[in-house]
């Protein structure tokens, strides 16, 4: 059985607003592979840093469009975990903020409405030349999963509306980050391994301010040091635990 440490449950009873800051670990109980999993079947033999950059997207633009097909596709198999359920739960009781490096939508599908999405979506294209949004259908990938990417009505290739290494955040997405990080009673970080900024600077951010942090990872990881607390669980057994518990 699943036991919430004293010190998270004390911080969690008493705090009107709750800031969740999740990564790819959230929804890896969704069947969602984290980039540190390894790639599963056609992608197995490419590094995902090898594959979400621009520069690459240059390079081979069905390759790269390809994979994201082939990640909206995983994304829309799979469903919201009790993790992300149980934060849309809590989220009746308290003013819970979300704030993810998550491009998926499964957040939102488990009824939360999330306030930042740092690294975009995976589900919003847009042009490479112009920006303007691409709402037309997608090509299916062929054998090898290449797809050539769709032309948007100015001639640029369509991209995925995700940050790409080396990009800049979304200036709002990522304002309303800080803000909800300073300006919060708690900070819960769950299934991130803190080693992409400048998301990862956000728990020390919210420690200068004198935020508690918990961390929610069944592993160690760049932020443990500084969390107040770490929890060695899942996603999708320590959050549920923890809102029973409330
Ligand atoms: N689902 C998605 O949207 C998705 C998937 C893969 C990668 N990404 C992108 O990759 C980048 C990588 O950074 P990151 O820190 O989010 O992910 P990461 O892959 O670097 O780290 C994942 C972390 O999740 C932890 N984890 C694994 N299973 C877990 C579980 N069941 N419950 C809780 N934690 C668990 C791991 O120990 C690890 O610390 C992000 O920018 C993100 O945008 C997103
Ligand atoms: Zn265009």
């Amino acid at each position: 059985m699943t036991i919430v440490p004293v010190e998270v449950l004390d911080v969690a009873r008493t705090a009107r607003r709750i800031t969740v800051l999740t990564g790819a670990g959230m929804s890896a109980e969704s069947g969602v592979p984290t980039f540190r999993d390894a790639q599963s079947g056609l992608w197995s033999r490419f590094d995902p840093a090898q594959l979400a950059t621009e520069d690459a997207f240059r390079r081979d633009p069905a390759l790269v469009f390809g994979w994201y097909v082939w990640r909206l596709g995983r994304v829309r198999e799979a469903g919201p975990n009790a993790g992300h359920l149980s934060l849309a739960q809590w989220a009746r009781s308290a003013d819970v903020r979300i704030v993810t490096q998550n491009v998926d939508d499964l957040h939102e599908r488990a009824g939360s409405e999330v306030l930042a999405h740092l690294h975009g979506s995976l589900a919003a294209f847009r042009c490479l030349d112009c920006g303007r949004p691409f709402d037309g259908d997608l090509p299916e990938p062929d054998a090898v999963g290449r797809a050539a990417p769709p032309r948007c009505p100015c001639g640029g290739l369509v991209r995925p509306g995700v940050v790409w290494f080396g990009e800049p955040l979304p200036q709002k997405a990522f304002a309303d980050g800080v803000l909800a990080c300073r300006d919060t009673e708690l900070l819960l970080v769950v299934g991130t391994s803190g080693i992409v900024y400048p998301a990862a600077g956000l728990p020390d951010l919210a420690r200068s301010m004198g935020v508690p942090v918990v961390e929610i990872n069944p592993e160690p990881t760049e932020l443990s040091p500084s969390c107040d607390v770490t929890w060695r669980t899942t996603a999708a057994t320590g959050l549920p635990t923890l809102v029973a518990a409330l």
